[in-house]
């Protein structure tokens, strides 16, 4: 099986959970770079009105192909309880090319009931 790790992270908590995916499985990974600034406390602000509107951004350009991976783990920070807009946008932007996919989260808190049935239901073909 051959796994791809994607993730988003804003504060780098997510990066650090992904990269130990990497090294545990030994697979490729793919960093979302977002093109919009989310640093400071705007940054924050604007990442919490985004994610609650369920709005899409740029990303940078990719670098892998996720059709050509069997499974793509997809990683995100909770922001408002739900996935954060970069993620929402790879997703969005990929999945007619997904095969299987899984899902990992951090939080600052532990409630985010709708989280990964909304990854779900966003990933699923209409
Ligand atoms: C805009 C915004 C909204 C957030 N909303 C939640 C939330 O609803 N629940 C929660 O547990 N943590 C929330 N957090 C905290 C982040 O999910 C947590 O700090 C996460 O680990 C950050 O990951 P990162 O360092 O990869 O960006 C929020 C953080 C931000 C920036």
């Amino acid at each position: 099986m051959k796994p791809l790790v994607v993730f988003y992270s804003r504060t780098g908590t997510t990066k650090k959970v992904g990269e130990a995916l990497v090294d545990l499985l030994q697979c490729d990974n793919e960093e979302l770079i977002d093109t919009k600034k989310r640093t400071g406390p705007l940054g924050f602000l604007q990442s919490g009105r985004d994610a609650a509107r369920n709005r899409l951004t740029v990303l940078e350009p990719l670098i892998h192909d996720p059709a050509l991976y069997d499974v793509v783990a997809l990683g995100t920070p909770v922001w408002n309880g739900l996935m954060s807009s970069p993620m929402r946008t790879y997703i969005t932007n990929n999945k007619a090319k997904f095969n299987r996919v899984a899902f990992f989260c951090t939080q600052g808190g532990n409630e985010n009931k709708k989280l990964f049935s909304d990854m779900q239901a966003l990933v699923s073909p209409l």
